[in-house]
């Protein structure tokens, strides 16, 4: 099936085309990995409404990406329980090992690093998110034995020349 097609069925569940653009939006970013000028003005073309209303909640909402990430998007919530359960030394912790800053990807496009707003899940903070899995209680330890486990799972041993890893979206 399309992403047109894919659209179009969500899409049909509402009564009003504006409320299925986060749907859309969401199958648009599993076709394409991102959301790309084009890829959300034929979203807003699909559904018939205005683009602007597509380029206002994909810009709004950290779900989404309008540039391209990670394999792995490493996604740490820095909000107050998880900021008061460590959350800024475990972003440290991070950039150190990672070799890069919030907001930027691994030079090899393994992992990207981001900061985002509470996660819902408070109780086991500090929490990241990555890809559809929350990983909470976190600390360095924790948090090394995921990066291993990420970096097994993308066929990569630890201190692998980090350049032969998959690219973002293959
Ligand atoms: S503050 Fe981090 S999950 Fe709520």
């Amino acid at each position: 099936m399309s992403m047109r097609e894919k659209i179009e069925e969500a899409a049909a569940r509402y009564p009003d085309q504006r409320s299925a653009i986060m749907p859309a939006l969401l199958i648009a970013q599993q076709e394409h990995g991102h959301l790309p000028g084009p890829v959300l003005e034929e979203v807003a073309d699909i559904l018939g409404v205005e683009r602007i209303w597509v380029y206002e909640l994909a810009t709004f909402y950290t779900l989404f990406h309008t540039v391209p990430v990670g394999m792995f998007h490493l996604e740490l919530c820095d909000n107050v329980s998880c900021m008061l359960c460590g959350s800024e030394a475990l972003l440290k912790h991070l950039e150190e090992v990672l070799g890069i800053e919030k907001g930027s990807t691994t030079p090899d496009g393994l992992f990207t690093l981001s900061t985002v707003e509470c996660l819902g899940a408070c109780e086991m903070a500090p929490v990241m998110q990555v890809g559809d899995d929350y990983h909470g209680n976190l600390d360095v330890g924790r948090l090394d034995a995921l990066l291993a486990r990420l970096r097994a799972e993308a066929g990569q041993a630890p201190g692998d020349d980090i350049a032969a890893a998959a690219p973002p979206g293959e």
